[in-house]
């Protein structure tokens, strides 16, 4: 039996992985799978990496499409905490951002986003980035109205 931990104590992340009975457990995104999209050379930052507000961009959106589809109207970002770029996004890197749903207020959804990409160089998931998004449900004047109506 081989036991692999391996601790990452960057930004407070923490990766555990380990190998038990010959079978390597994988780590796994948490939430639903909201958005998927190519990373493109258009897309990139003076470094050549993918350009930082671009994450961010389709982190919102993927949270709003949740954020929406739960309170069943228009919905708008109120805002983004403890966003963190945890690792670089490539060229070519397929990135899905996962949802998953924290708390629900009277009016506001906070969902934890975390954006994983697949690599199709070395096909390796890796955890990118990570943020906490408050979303408001809005009624047709764009003021606040209960999630559950
Ligand atoms: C979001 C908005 C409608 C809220 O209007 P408001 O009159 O300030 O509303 P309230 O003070 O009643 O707050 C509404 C909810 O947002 C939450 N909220 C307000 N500011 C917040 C903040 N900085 N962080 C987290 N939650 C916040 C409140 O706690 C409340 O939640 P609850 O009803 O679940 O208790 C208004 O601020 C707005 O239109 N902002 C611009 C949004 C925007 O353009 N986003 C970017 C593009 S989508």
């Amino acid at each position: 039996m081989i036991f692999y931990l391996l601790k990452k104590k960057k930004c407070g992340v923490i990766f555990t992985n380990w190998k038990k009975g010959g079978h390597m457990k994988s780590i796994q995104p948490k939430g639903i799978l909201t958005t998927q999209i190519l990373a493109m050379p258009a897309d990139t930052n003076s470094n050549g990496d993918i350009f930082g507000g671009w994450l961010v961009s389709h982190m919102d959106m993927g949270g709003g499409i949740e954020a929406s589809r739960l309170a069943q109207c228009r919905i708008v970002t109120v805002a983004i905490d403890q966003m963190v770029f945890i690792k670089p996004v490539k060229i070519g890197d397929v990135v899905s951002c996962y949802a998953n749903l924290l708390s629900v207020g009277t009016t506001s959804m906070r969902f934890k986003l975390e954006v994983w990409t697949l690599s199709m160089r070395d096909k390796k998931l890796k955890h990118v980035a990570t943020g906490i998004f408050t979303y408001v449900a809005i009624d047709e004047k764009g003021k606040p109205q209960p999630v559950y109506r």
